[in-house]
């Protein structure tokens, strides 16, 4: 049995040598190189695929790894917004994803991001290297007491909204379509998101991208939100509306804004320039160059932690469908 990795980082090499050392049963080879039509016949001869990339997956690129006669597709990521469904059910794929790889990670990042935001970090780093250890005038605020609004409350969300909640003291609010039965009890959740957005002093965004939800948080959502509030992105950059986010920061609506994701993400994140100036991007250059934006290459998820899981959860279901076993995550990619 064969299973081609494709765009395997320096970092998951270990992780991936501990799983093939427990399951020397299978022949795995791998690229750094990610899926492209390019790139896909290099899986030429493998019972299964496992991938992980930002980039969409293209329909060229599926219908070569078909055309190799491999149907177990499996992912070592969450999000699932780079595939159209459509391909993958054309081409009869099973993909399998890794739901719960460490929602922790993501969630910490995120609290981090509002504690940085509100104790103005970057101003007192700015300070420190100019070697300015003044207080005045760079006052921060507190968490505890200020309304913390959750925008889905799945395995991500529900760890944040318990952080914010017990960790901090914040007063958490919570919203979702399909709300989580284990945060039921903290009667935390409103009936709307309007209402969330219109009560919250700080708002983090922890849903996929579906199309349907693409700029959820665009220029009418933030017109409802209150003045001087914090907005938090570690989901996906298409959530939120770029333009209205930098209208809002202009305006002082917005009081700040902690992103791990942006939607013109792609070309810029797992690069290296040689300063923040020599990124070729309207929008970057905008946020990266504000005291009250915080920025991270989409790194929420990466903890040793997560990438071991990452690998061995996407490895053993990838390995389950080869074998004809039930793999443990299966997306139901016909809904
Ligand atoms: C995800 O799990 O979907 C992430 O956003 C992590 C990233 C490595 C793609």
């Amino acid at each position: 049995m064969k299973i081609y990795v494709f765009g395997l980082r320096e970092d998951e090499i270990e992780p991936l040598n501990q799983w093939k050392a427990a399951n020397t049963d299978v022949d795995v080879e791998y690229t750094a190189d990610i899926l492209t039509e390019d790139t896909a016949n290099l899986a030429k001869g493998a019972d299964g695929v496992v991938a992980l990339q930002t980039q969409p997956y293209s329909r060229k690129a599926l219908e070569i790894i078909h055309d190799l006669g491999i149907s177990k597709f499996s992912v070592r990521n969450v999000g699932l917004d780079g595939f159209n469904f459509k391909d993958l059910n054309d081409f009869g794929f099973t993909l399998t994803y890794v739901p719960v790889y460490s929602p922790n990670a993501i969630a910490e990042h995120a609290s981090f991001l509002v504690g940085r935001l509100l104790r103005r970090v970057p101003e007192f780093d700015k300070k420190f290297q100019s070697g300015n250890f003044k207080w005045f005038p760079t006052i921060g605020t507190e968490i505890s007491g200020k309304t913390v609004g959750v925008i889905g409350t799945g395995h991500i969300g529900s760890v944040f909204a318990r952080i914010m909640k017990f960790g901090y003291g914040a007063n958490v609010i919570a919203y979702d379509i399909d709300p989580n039965p284990a945060l039921e009890n903290l009667g935390i959740y409103v009936d709307t998101l309007d209402e969330l957005l219109e009560k919250s002093d700080i708002i983090s965004i922890h849903t996929p991208l579906a199309p349907k939800d693409h700029h959820m948080l665009d220029a009418n959502a933030i017109a409802k939100m209150k003045n001087g509030v914090y907005l938090i992105n570690c989901a996906r950059g298409g959530l939120l509306d770029n333009q209205a986010l930098i209208d809002g920061l202009d305006s002082g609506k917005i009081a700040g804004a902690g992103l791990d994701v942006l939607e013109n993400e792609n070309g810029i994140f797992q690069n290296e320039f040689d300063s923040i100036e020599a990124v070729d991007d309207e929008v970057f250059q905008n946020l990266a160059h504000r005291d009250n934006v915080i920025i991270t290459p989409h790194t929420a998820f990466y903890t040793e932690r997560a990438v071991h899981n990452m690998i061995f959860d996407s490895m053993n279901d990838n390995k389950a469908m080869i074998s004809g076993k039930k793999a443990k995550n299966i997306v139901d990619t016909h809904k």
